[in-house]
């Protein structure tokens, strides 16, 4: 946890956790009011981070200080830069058809454009990287908040941020806001969250609920926790749409493998037998695999990947998947 120190006592401290103001004890080190501290679980002071309070406003003073929230989409993007997940792909260009390209066909014809989509599913599923295609498509000022970020480094001044984020957005020709991890914020409110957090999904609704029909705003919303999200994100008007990423099936894996090696330089590879050995992993585990390859094949000083590269590649990728597991387990 990130917080800033609001008092020092004769041996302890107050401490700011996101507006959660918690008595602590004093750590063995200087610690002066107004530094941002790093606080452990247990309640301990773990080390000063920087010497005054982290806020936004240090670091963020005019419009153009926007840039490090918005993102120039990457204009050769295209759908076929995603592998597999035939629905999803097919879901996405008809949302970019029923929100941005065609908002004011829509308008003209007396309905509203689609203001909010939530993808959920699993990390690594490629929820990011599809918004970031998304923006590409519909050619919109993409910009990219990170819910752990945002409640963590931009302590007090998350709330500013997001209003000057829609503000901003709202006078873009066409924009496309994608928040993050949005489940590390938006968790069900009255759960015992802090006080901060509940603002900040209040101040998002609010916000969401002021895009209107006039501007070209879609709101992405990524989640690996559907489940836990406050269902006042749900309501009508506001992420009206959701498209779930699974975990890829056979035929998706195969697609994944196949097109991350499509532009490189390879023997014949075994794609489907890799395929029906990667039973639960995720999109980015698989790209992996053909990335681990590929470095093989450049240390050995040659420029074509063989079989025995791919094979390497994926027991690498298979040894860290199961060192992964022992580590959640
Ligand atoms: N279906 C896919 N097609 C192409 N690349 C993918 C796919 N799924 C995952 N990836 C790759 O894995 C990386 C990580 O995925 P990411 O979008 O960050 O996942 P998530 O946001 O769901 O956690 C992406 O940058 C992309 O390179
Ligand atoms: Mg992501």
């Amino acid at each position: 946890m990130v917080g800033v120190v609001r008092a020092v006592l004769d041996d302890r401290l107050i401490v700011d956790l996101r507006g959660d103001w918690r008595l602590l004890t004093k750590p063995p080190f200087t610690c002066v009011k107004g530094n941002t501290v790093e606080v452990a679980a247990s309640g301990h002071v773990v080390r000063v981070l920087t010497d005054g309070p982290l806020r936004l406003a240090d670091d963020l003073d005019g419009p153009e200080d926007l840039g490090r929230f918005r993102v120039a989409p990457d204009a050769t993007l295209d759908f076929n830069s995603f592998f597999g997940y035939e629905q999803v792909v097919e879901s996405s260009r008809e949302l970019v058809a029923l929100s941005l390209n065609r908002a004011d066909e829509l308008r003209a014809i007396g309905t509203r454009p689609i203001k909010g989509v939530l993808f959920t599913g699993p990390p690594g599923t490629g929820k990011t990287w599809l918004a970031q295609i998304l923006a590409a498509k519909a050619a919109a000022t993409f910009y990219v908040i990170r819910g752990p970020e945002i409640v963590s480094k931009y302590v007090g001044d998350s709330e500013g941020l997001l209003r000057r984020i829609f503000e901003d957005a709202a006078k873009q020709a066409r924009a496309l806001i994608f928040f993050d991890e949005i489940d590390s914020v938006a968790a069900r409110r009255g759960q015992g969250n802090h006080d901060a957090s509940e603002r900040l999904v209040a101040q998002f609704l609010t916000l969401m609920d002021g895009v209107d029909s006039s501007q070209n705003v879609l709101v992405v919303a990524a989640t690996n926790r559907p489940q836990d999200i406050d269902q006042a994100l749900r309501r009508p008007g506001r992420f009206d749409w959701e498209i779930a990423f699974p975990l890829p099936d056979e035929n998706d894996r195969l697609a994944i493998l196949e097109g991350s090696a499509g532009p490189m330089q390879a023997e014949t590879l075994p794609h489907a037998a890799v395929a029906t050995r990667t039973v639960g992993w995720t999109g980015a585990e698989l790209v992996a695999v053909l990335q681990e390859a590929a470095l093989v094949t450049v240390k050995d000083g040659r420029s074509m990947i063989s079989v025995a590269d791919y094979l390497i590649g994926f027991e690498r990728q298979q040894r860290r998947r199961s060192g992964k597991e022992r580590a959640d387990a």
